[in-house]
């Protein structure tokens, strides 16, 4: 599926920014901007805003940025072609026929193709199930003390103990080798040809968010190895944007969902009545999986085993989370297992005792933190209480860190003070203003990289909202001078748009095709400056500007001495080099106007 530029640009320029966008958030004029509650993340106080003049939005809390295609994107949880046509239509733009090309055509009838073969073979699973062959299979369930009920809703089967029944009956159905194997349920090997990739298992059907099946997980009945079998990921089956129990979860009306680690633990919850509980396909909870469940939860309960496999991948699990603006508690299921044993052991109300009681996820991480240092030790408990500093620091709100701050005094008994100066000094030593990026976002690079990115946005951000600054910069500056390759990229792209007076940051945004890409624009072209006043801000111009040439500098001696050079090469760098310092002198006296 392919749009041209044009195409794009003329539904994007057709939906302003604003408009769309206040039809998912109630946002208030302040100054040149508007602000509202940022959807992606929780918040009190409003940190997102939306300029109508770059035709962008940027939340200074969570760092979720872009324009209007993002928005939706990340909203909705829209491919870039639905956002596309949604606004197409609202716009009353006709697109393209592109979109019923041949080639998407074949791919939307291969998947329904292959989700009719997942329902023939889930159909014939859950028969057999309940036919006299399935009677051990039936015990089995029934051990674990899973009501018929329970075993119907979720569509539990079985496959015999024969390796060639769903094969048999797929072709009995005339369904083609071809489709067979693009199934997932067959393996091939010389001697046998085709077979049941499942067979002398119980059935665990997967469904998608819309109950349609698209793979199966199978269990031994017993002690077998290995324990489950999964569908490999079909056409219809991608394990990291799905989660099983959704399509029932969805529909709990209850203001959390609980993520588990199996099967059974999302299956014993729902027959306890908490049906708001889901689980991800025997694979990480990916970024994949928090922004879906943000599509239907604004907080999650993590209810992942108590062995240190599921507390590690409780620690993966909410970054993610909070990441997608989720909040996150973790639920603490000891002595016991999982959920499935718990409930078997205590019941549903002392379980959802263990909800009530569910832990903050920042404390939980500031927790297991604990568990590295020896609190009996003074120098490596300071250590402790530096660590847990450095981490509320990274909180972009100062009324958050406050909360933070007397969560995790009164919780690890440390000096409220105390611990309130040791987060400012982490605040003042990093970066001295807001970050514009929650940490797991921001890339791992050294300080000092960061600091210089962070001036390179500056400039970026000024020459977008001062126009006029753009001579002066150009003068000093050029787009390749920019550090990082996607910089110079956005950098080359205005320099091209201040040139011609079209300035149109929401384009920018809109030539890079990933959502990660258009949340980097965003971030460039909303960094925010601590200073105010004109003369100050002229100042600071003058400063980042000369930082970044010096950088230059610096770059072109380093190539200078570069082994691999040859003269001519190294000649040029010289001269570069010397022409940046001139530069550098110049910059001394120019007069700089906002
Ligand atoms: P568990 O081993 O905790 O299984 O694996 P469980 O769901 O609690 O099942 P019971 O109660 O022992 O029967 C958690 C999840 O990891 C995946 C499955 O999705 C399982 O539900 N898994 C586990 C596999 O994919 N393969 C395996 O061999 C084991
Ligand atoms: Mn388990």
């Amino acid at each position: 599926m392919y749009y041209s530029d044009d195409v794009v640009e003329e539904v994007r320029s057709r939906n302003d920014i604003v408009d769309v966008i206040s039809g998912y958030v109630k946002l208030q004029r302040k100054g040149s901007s508007y602000f509202g509650l940022c959807p992606f993340h929780n918040e009190k106080s409003p940190s997102f805003s939306v300029s109508p003049s770059k035709q962008m939005y940027y939340c200074f809390g969570c760092g979720a940025g872009g324009n209007v295609f993002t928005f939706l994107m990340e909203y909705e949880n829209y491919t870039f072609p639905e956002a596309l046509k949604t606004l197409a239509d609202r716009a009353g733009v006709a697109l393209p026929e592109t979109d019923d090309s041949a080639e998407a055509r074949r791919q939307r009838d291969r998947k329904s193709e292959v989700l009719k073969v997942n329902k023939l073979a889930a159909r014939f699973y859950y028969y057999q199930l309940r036919a006299p062959q399935g009677a051990k299979a039936m015990e089995y369930l029934k051990g674990r003390q899973l009501s018929d009920e329970t075993m119907q809703k979720f569509g539990l089967g079985y496959a015999s103990q024969y390796s060639d029944v769903l094969y048999k009956y797929l072709k009995q159905q005339k369904v083609s080798e071809e489709l067979m194997r693009e199934s997932g349920l067959f393996n091939y090997s010389e001697r046998q040809g085709m077979y049941d990739k499942f067979w002398n298992r119980v059935i665990f059907p997967i469904m998608d968010a819309n109950g349609r099946v698209i793979g199966f997980g199978g269990r031994v009945m017993g002690d077998g190895k290995p324990k489950y079998l999964n569908s490999p990921e079909t056409i219809v089956f991608d394990k990291s944007r799905n989660l099983y129990g959704l399509h029932v979860a969805r529909s709990a009306r209850k203001k959390y969902m609980l993520v588990c680690e199996g099967y059974m633990d999302v299956i014993s919850m729902h027959q306890a009545g908490f049906t708001n509980a889901v689980a991800s396909l025997g694979t990480a909870l990916t970024s994949q999986h928090a922004l879906l469940l943000k599509r239907y939860t604004d907080e999650v309960i993590l209810t992942y085993d108590s062995d240190e496999a599921g507390v590690r991948a409780a620690l993966r699990a909410i970054p993610l989370l909070r990441e997608a603006g989720v909040a996150t508690k973790v639920l603490h299921m000891d002595p016991y297992k999982d959920p499935d044993e718990f409930i078997k052991a205590r019941g549903q109300e002392a379980f959802q005792e263990r909800i009530d009681q569910a832990e903050n996820s920042f404390l939980f991480e500031i927790s297991i933190l604990q568990k590295s240092y020896d609190m009996k030790d003074p120098t490596s408990k300071t250590r402790f209480h530096q660590a847990a500093a450095a981490k509320i620091a990274e909180f972009e709100q100062e009324l958050e860190r406050e909360n933070y701050i007397e969560a995790v005094a009164d919780r690890f008994q440390i000096s409220f003070e105390g611990l309130r100066r040791m987060v400012m000094n982490q605040l003042m030593q990093g970066v001295s203003v807001p970050k514009a990026v929650t940490a797991a976002r921001r890339e791992q690079r050294p300080e000092k990289e960061d600091g210089l990115r962070r001036s390179e946005r500056l400039l970026l951000t000024w020459l977008v909202e001062y126009p006029k600054l753009f001579p002066l910069v150009e003068a000093f500056l050029r787009p390749e001078d920019f550090s990082d390759e996607m910089y110079c990229q956005v950098a080359s792209m205005l320099y091209e748009q201040l040139r011609s007076g079209e300035l149109n940051p929401g384009k920018i945004a809109g030539a890079f095709s990933e959502q990660e890409e258009q949340r980097k624009v965003a971030q460039i072209f909303n960094t925010e400056l601590a200073v105010t006043g004109k003369a100050e801000q002229a100042k600071a111009v003058r400063e980042t500007i000369g930082k970044l040439v010096n950088r230059v500098m610096e770059r072109k001696a380093k190539e200078m001495t570069a082994a691999e050079l040859t003269t001519q090469e190294r000649l040029a760098a010289q001269m570069e080099m010397v022409e940046a310092k001139k530069r550098l002198e110049k910059l001394k006296t120019v007069h700089i106007s906002l």
